[in-house]
């Protein structure tokens, strides 16, 4: 039997573990009409919690139902891609709907709103026109008492802002017309906070959230019972309490320590069960993968502060006092208390009682730990080159080159 388990990013679990409330609330925001409050909502929580699945889960669900799911991710042109998703690559060209001047009145501009347009705005308005007409003429095309039509945008940040911009416009009027409409994008918790506060369009404020986090033990439990039998092996309660505990309710985890248990097994002939040791060298083998596949690039996208902070924090065998950071990372604690604020705000750590944090995504700390000596080294570099510039301002003739602080 094939391996049943999914360890890669935005691939379909064989059990979404956990999310049924979700997909219960959009349920209901579908059949309830146009104008439903969950027909706008968005999906935020670290990596590999499983946004992107959960938006194909909800593409699905509405796809079931016979609406039209357009996919996207907030790259570059993703409005284009938009517009000619909907047109079935039939005749809509890039731009096929310009609006000549700064003077026209049209639905979207509205009368009052057509002087004084800068370049931007105008370009960021006629998009949006173009987006509204592209979703309206396929709504047209529908039965559209049953069926709509649903974006999902996955990765939402602030590069792509103009065309997130343009896409909210577009939808706040369909929403306002009555069409049956809904949009449901993901990301990173401090990149879609950004976008939704944004200054320009307040409109997808109103979003719903689902901020997704661990999922419960005993569901995932259950779900590898489910799986591991319904694929042709067996689990005795021991391997089922091992695998489970290993994930620590993070999603991810799941499919790795699930796959490469099962791929231990079948390695060392079972075909028919995972036993103990399938599962301990599985487990193992799971976590230097989250290394590679999580904790690297979770750890990677941080600045160099965040990152100090981090490395001081895996010297704790579990919670970390505040203060014991600032000082370990040579700060005040104010100064501390904003990249811990940040982290917190990522996703990547959380309070843990009055002066403490912990790590948030697992086997974190232990992947510091072990990356640590590395780390430590650029850091002790960047302290050497800070003491260095202050020197100089005690003997400001010497002009060096300031040091990098990456
Ligand atoms: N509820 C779940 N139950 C079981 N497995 C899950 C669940 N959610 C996600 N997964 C698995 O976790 C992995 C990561 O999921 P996904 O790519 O959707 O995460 P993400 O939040 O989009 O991550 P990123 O921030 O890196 O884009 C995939 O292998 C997926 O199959
Ligand atoms: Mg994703």
């Amino acid at each position: 039997m094939p391996n049943p388990f999914k360890p890669t990013a935005g691939k379909t679990p064989p059990v979404l573990v956990g999310r049924q409330n979700i997909l219960e609330d959009f349920r209901f925001a579908l059949t309830d009409g146009p104008g439903a409050p969950g027909r706008l909502r968005y999906i935020t929580g670290p990596r590999g919690v499983g946004k992107t699945v959960m938006l194909n889960a909800i593409g699905n669900y509405a796809r079931n139902l016979g609406w039209t799911v357009i996919d996207q991710t907030a790259e570059r042109g993703f409005a284009e891609g938009i517009i000619q998703a909907l047109s079935d690559h039939r005749s809509v060209q890039p731009n096929a709907i310009t609006l000549p001047s700064a003077s026209i009145a049209t639905p979207v501009l509205g009368a009052e709103a057509t002087v004084n347009l800068g370049k931007v705005e105008l370009r960021r308005l006629e998009k949006a026109h173009n987006l509204r007409l592209a979703i309206g003429a396929k709504l047209d095309s529908l039965d559209e008492s049953r069926q709509g039509v649903l974006i999902t945008l996955d990765e939402v940040q602030m590069t792509s802002i103009e065309e997130i911009r343009s896409l909210a416009i577009g939808v706040q009027h369909l929403i306002r017309e009555d069409r049956n409409v809904a949009f449901v994008f993901a990301g990173l918790p401090s990149m879609v906070e950004e976008v939704i506060n944004d200054k320009v369009i307040t409109f997808l404020r109103r979003a719903e959230k689902d901020h997704l986090g661990s999922v419960d033990l005993r569901e995932i439990w259950i779900a590898f019972e489910q799986t591991i039998s319904q694929y042709g092996k067996r689990a005795d309660y021991q391997v089922l309490n091992e695998l489970t505990q290993a994930t620590n309710g993070y999603p991810f985890m799941i499919q790795l320590v699930g796959y490469w248990a099962w791929r231990y097994a079948d390695v060392n002939g079972h075909d028919d069960r995972i036993t103990v040791d399938d599962a301990e060298q599985g487990i193992r083998r799971a976590k230097l993968k989250l290394g590679d596949m999580v904790h690297a690039p979770a750890f990677d996208g941080l600045s160099a502060m965040a990152k100090d902070y981090l490395i001081a924090m895996s010297q704790d065998d579990g919670p970390s006092r505040t203060a014991d950071i600032a000082r370990r990372i040579e700060r005040n604690a104010q100064f501390a208390s904003v990249y811990r604020a940040q982290l917190i705000e990522e996703d990547i750590i959380e309070p843990a009682g009055y002066g403490y944090v912990d790590f948030k995504i697992p086997y974190l700390r232990d992947y510091l730990k072990e990356h640590a000596a590395h780390h430590q080294m650029k850091m002790t570099i960047r302290n050497m080159l800070r003491e260095g510039e202050s020197l100089k301002e005690l003997n400001p003739k010497k002009t060096e080159p300031r040091g990098s602080e990456s």
